[in-house]
Parts: structure tokens; sequence; C-alpha cells
């Protein structure tokens, strides 16, 4: 080594392995994020297919949605968001947030988020992987597929085992009663939009003081 390599600040290893292992698992993050300049996050990048009852919501409501779970959910909160997978892209885009969350889908193509990915039939509410433990999630969020008793009264079974205790419906208008009866929910102000019209007037409800009123 010769006098100017003298000069030039030396890093420890230790220092070094620390910011080897910060630019790997940002390039794993960016990698995740783009393939080819492709947000696989962004809502639409998996297309409605109307058979399963897709209606993604707009931009804005994902947002308003995401940010409202992260709110609720709080520092290093868990969210859940059933058969919401708009959410559930919305809040992976909120970068630097503190907080881990999973999507419960039927449609297998969300399997795409790896193990942040749950199949979930609302057929059989209470079959869930065992890790997924009871009352293990600050906030459930949910829009069940269909505006019938019978999905709601399934779905509010999940939402219930999971949920610590907040929880975020989103149904259509119709349902208001029956959503207050199973999940103690009520009806707020916002009124959530989709990426195209709906026949059928649909809302937001939950159980605790939110920022949707
Ligand atoms: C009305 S959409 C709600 C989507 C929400 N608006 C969004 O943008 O994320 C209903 C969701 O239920 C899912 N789904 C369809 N069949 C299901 C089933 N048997 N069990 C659970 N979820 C189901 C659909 O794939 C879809 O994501």
């Amino acid at each position: 080594m010769d006098d100017d390599d003298d000069d030039i600040p030396q890093l420890s290893s230790h220092t070094l392995a620390a910011l080897q292992e910060f630019y790997s698992e940002q390039q794993q993050r960016e990698g995740t994020k783009t393939s080819q300049g492709f947000n696989q996050y962004s809502i639409g990048s998996i297309e409605e297919d109307w058979q399963l009852s897709q209606f993604w919501y707009s931009d804005e409501t994902a947002l308003c949605l995401a940010k409202e779970a992260v709110l609720a959910a709080g520092k290093g909160g868990r969210i859940a968001c059933i058969s919401a997978p708009s959410v559930y892209q919305k809040l992976k885009e909120q970068d630097g947030e503190d907080f881990s969350v999973c999507v419960l889908e039927y449609d297998r193509r969300f399997s795409v988020y790896g193990e942040e990915f749950i199949f979930y039939d609302y057929n059989h509410p209470l079959d869930l992987p065992e890790n997924l433990l009871p009352h293990s999630f600050d906030i459930v969020i949910a829009d069940p597929p269909y505006l019938s008793e019978e999905c709601l009264q399934k779905t509010a079974e999940t939402i219930k085992y999971l949920t610590k205790g907040k929880i975020l419906l989103c149904t259509g208008a119709v349902m208001e009663e029956q959503a207050a009866k199973l999940l103690g929910v009520k009806m707020c102000k916002f009124i959530p939009k989709h990426s195209r019209n709906l026949a059928n007037e649909f809302r937001c409800y939950v159980n605790y003081a939110s920022g949707l009123d």
C-alpha cells in the first residue's frame, strides 16, 4: 500500500457487511416492485375477472382505505385484507410505513405476492393456515364478493376470528342492517368509488372511531 492509500477512509468489515446487506435488500425490494418498468402492485396489474365478482376500487379510494388501515393498525401493526386485494396493493406501495399486511383471496393469481398471499374461500371461513393465529390482526378490512346474508355471515366469521377488534367492511348499502347485526359496524360518510361504475350503492362500515367520517 502506498501513502495515498493511507488517506482513503476504510470501513470496518462489520459496517461493510451491513452496507452490503442494505443494498441487496434494496435491490430485492426494487426487483419485486418493478420488472421491466411494470409496477406489480399497481391496481389493475391483475385484471378484473367478473366471474369472481371482481370490481377494483379507484386509485383514490384504495389509497384512502390503505391510509385508514395504517392509522388504525398503529405503529408496527398487522393488517389483513380479506377479498380486498387492491387495498393490499395500495398498502404495498406505501414505502417507509411501519406495518405488515397479508391478502386473503380466492383468486390464485394473487399468489404472485408470495407468502403474503393466503388462499381463502368464504365458504370455509375458518379453513385458514395454522400460522394465522386468532385475534392476531390490528385491523381486518373485508369486501365480500356477494351481496348476500350467507356470504356476509361466513366472511364475518373469518373477520371475527382474525381481528383484535377493529373492522373495516366495504359492501353494498343494502347490507347495512345485516352488517350491524353480524359485526356491530356502522356506515361511514365516506363513499368508496370503483374504477368502473357499479349498479349497486357501495359503502364502508367500521366499529371504531375512523377517519372515514
Ligand atoms: C367485490 S370484490 C372486492 C374487491 C375490492 N373492491 C378491491 O378493489 O380490492 C370481491 C373479491 O372477492 C373475491 N372472491 C371471489 N370469490 C371468492 C370466494 N369464494 N371467497 C373469497 N373471496 C372471493 C374476488 O376475487 C374479489 O377480489
